[in-house]
């Protein structure tokens, strides 16, 4: 395997929001497991301003039928604004107004639910050539712990895609992408020998579970597109990793703390209480009433 030349700086991200969100029925029956809300945002709000956070400007949200709603929530609102300004409500009219500015954001459909493997193959008209970060719709990520940041770094210092692992309980590694690596030294990055999708905790290669956030060149798309499907009948994005690892160096970013999938219900629960108690209007009261609450138990 050759060692690479640096890359040119990402600026695109793919946010793949077109799955059926099945583990949150009925909630998201008629809404996109994405637009939930987390305190008073959806949940892809916090993740598009994850990307624009750290550079990637120009955001792909891949999306499937019902999820309109997406579309609209980024898109101006002319009724809207003009009922907020004739009101004089400043506050929000700002706050509608920014969520509209955010980024260039474009969007595409995948048609059918195939896997995220196939999500993120869609992207390929949009990203062309170019290297991208790919933002899980439902997997929000603290910024301040930089895990995005860092990995666009090793990305442009290493030219090697690069995938975002923590490490999960033994028992829990069958829901997740599980990757053996090669520890490089005392940083972050280690270096992915073998990655398996949803491996039964007895056949898992490590504890080392993949976690919503990839920055890839464009190889991972020829990749995407040989990619049978695979567990679940979906074609499966861990497997086309699987493959590029034969012709290229591929990367883990390791970190411990502040994501959430938001498409679990526990989870969506701690990430609505923890994002509520940073906050200077409702982290005081809220904390209170939660110490009162677990005190009359
Ligand atoms: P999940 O693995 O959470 O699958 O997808 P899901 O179908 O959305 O939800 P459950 O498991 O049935 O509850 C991870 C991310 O990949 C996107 C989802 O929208 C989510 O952001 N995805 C998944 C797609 O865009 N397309 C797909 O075909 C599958």
């Amino acid at each position: 395997m050759t060692s690479r030349a640096p890359q040119a700086r990402v600026t695109k991200a793919v946010i793949p929001a077109a799955g059926l969100g099945t583990r949150f029925l009925p909630a998201t029956k008629a809404v996109p497991k994405e637009m939930l809300p987390l305190v008073d945002k959806p949940a892809i709000q916090y993740v598009v301003e994850e990307a624009v956070g750290v550079g990637l400007t120009d955001v792909l949200v891949v999306t499937g039928r019902g999820k309109g709603a997406i579309e609209d929530h980024f898109d101006r609102s002319p009724e809207l604004e003009s009922h907020l300004e004739a009101g004089g409500k400043d506050t929000e009219l700002r706050e509608v107004r920014e969520v509209a500015g955010l980024a260039r954001l474009h969007t595409l459909r995948q048609g059918e639910a195939r896997g995220l493997g196939h999500a993120v193959g869609v992207a390929r008209r949009h990203v062309g050539d170019d290297p991208f970060a790919v933002l899980l719709g439902d997997d929000i990520m603290d910024p301040a712990v930089g895990v995005l940041a860092g990995m666009l770094t090793a990305f442009e210092q290493r030219g090697r895609s690069v995938v975002a692992l923590r490490r999960v309980p033994p028992a829990q590694i069958s829901l997740y992408g599980c990757a053996a690596v090669e520890v490089l030294g005392e940083g972050p990055l280690v270096r992915i020998v073998d990655i398996v999708e949803k491996p039964h905790p007895g056949d898992a290669p490590s504890d080392l579970a993949v976690m919503g956030r990839y920055v890839f060149g464009p190889a991972i798309l020829d990749e995407i597109d040989r990619t049978p499907p695979g567990k679940g009948g979906e074609i499966q994005l861990t497997d086309a990793i699987r493959s590029l690892l034969r012709s290229e160096e591929v990367y883990g970013y390791t970190f411990e703390e502040g994501r959430y999938d938001v498409g679990d219900k526990q989870e969506y629960l701690r990430a609505t209480v923890d994002l509520a108690l940073r906050r200077d209007d409702l982290g005081p009261d809220l904390r209170e009433w939660l110490l009162e609450r677990l005190d009359r138990r």
